[in-house]
């Protein structure tokens, strides 16, 4: 069977912020990020401000009003700084928007070409769970920075933390509508459904969820997708979705060939990461067999590890990047395995809801 979709990966995330300027210094400073763009008055643009933000293949855009009459601030009034659009790179957006059209997608703005000096970047956006969409983006005869309107920075920015690709994108859902959303990029962008969690597996006596991962024809593109199952008190899922008011991106991980490296350097600039009862790593090597990593230095930085028939897993999750409960991130470094490390689901939960707890949101 064709691809009739084929994506060639992730292009970008963006994001709608109350203060762009200030998430970009955090960004850098803290993430690493290097600022590349920025596009605003300055450039000739009214109504908004947007930053560029680049660290290996990992591109982050964060947005601005600069208007009180703003879809931008409404959006940021009901969700909280918020991920709005996951931007997925095609080689024909025309082509794509034609198929995603007839299979039934909610086209938000068809294949449109935007241009300046430096060439034509081609988008077409489609909408997705929430407020959140999917943009098509057509970029091999455009050569300037992002995206026309942007204007390069001259910056350097901080050090680089060692984050190299977005290895998926994980959205939340209601209860019910998970099995809509699977089906929905079945249907609409060819994905086919790589596993498939139960509440059976991912439960404790508080915390339940169930979820579905999709990936796309040439498995570049996995998202997850999860909706609470019935706990005995509100699950973390639901904890989401009253703050994000709606269904959102709940994390984004990120790829690193040397996560110890880039853990340390997150710690030392004072990111939070979800503490890991220390009971997790006496059992550990028990649980996952021989690993290339020192226990101890694992257990010293708080790093989970997974395995699966493929191989195996390091990963960890930082606290939400945001007042509200919503959005955070993932570092994950992969040693063969395809997984999501769901055999560390159990383990997390605990620690998730401990601080649910501290928030009295249990
Ligand atoms: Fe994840």
């Amino acid at each position: 069977m064709t691809d009739f979709l084929p994506i060639r990966g992730f292009d970008h995330v963006e994001l709608y912020v109350g203060n762009a300027k200030q998430a970009a210094h955090f960004y850098d400073r803290v993430f690493g990020f290097r600022p590349v763009g920025k596009l605003g008055l300055e450039t000739g643009v009214r109504d908004r401000a947007s930053y560029y933000m680049q660290q290996g293949n990992v591109r982050l855009i964060f947005t601005s009003a600069l208007s009180p009459d703003s879809e931008i601030n409404r959006f940021c009034a009901l969700h909280g700084d918020a991920a709005k659009v996951i931007g997925l790179e095609v080689g024909d957006v025309e082509a794509t928007m034609r198929e995603v059209k007839a299979r039934g997608a909610t086209v938000i703005q068809p294949a449109q070409g935007f241009e300046d000096k430096n060439g034509v970047l081609k988008t077409g956006v489609v909408r997705y769970a929430g407020d959140c969409v999917i943009k098509f983006v057509e970029r091999q005869h455009y050569r300037g920075t992002f995206a026309p309107g942007f204007e390069p920075i001259q910056a350097f920015g901080s050090e680089a933390v060692g984050l190299a690709a977005i290895d998926h994108i994980v959205t939340n859902v209601y209860l019910g509508e998970m099995n809509y959303w699977a089906g929905w990029f079945e249907r609409i962008l060819g994905f086919t459904q790589l596993t498939h969690f139960t509440d059976k597996e991912i439960s404790t006596e508080y915390s339940a969820l169930m979820s579905k991962v999709m990936e796309n024809g040439s498995g570049k593109i996995k998202l997850p997708i999860n909706e609470p199952a019935e706990g005995r008190k509100r699950s973390q899922i639901e904890e989401y979705l009253d703050y994000h008011c709606g269904p959102g991106v709940q994390h984004i991980a990120m790829s690193t060939k040397d996560i110890c490296k880039t853990v340390r350097m997150l710690r030392q600039r004072d990111i939070d990461f979800l503490r890991v009862p220390d009971a997790y790593y006496d059992s550990l090597l028990k649980r996952v067999g021989n690993i290339e990593e020192d226990v101890d230095e694992l257990r010293d930085l708080g790093i989970l590890v997974d395995r699966d028939e493929d191989g195996y897993l390091l990963q960890i999750f930082t606290q939400p990047v945001q007042d509200r409960p919503t959005l955070f991130f993932e570092v994950i470094e992969r040693h063969g395995s395809r997984g999501f490390g769901v055999g560390n689901f159990k383990a997390l939960f605990v620690s998730i809801e401990e601080e649910q707890r501290r928030r009295g949101n249990l």
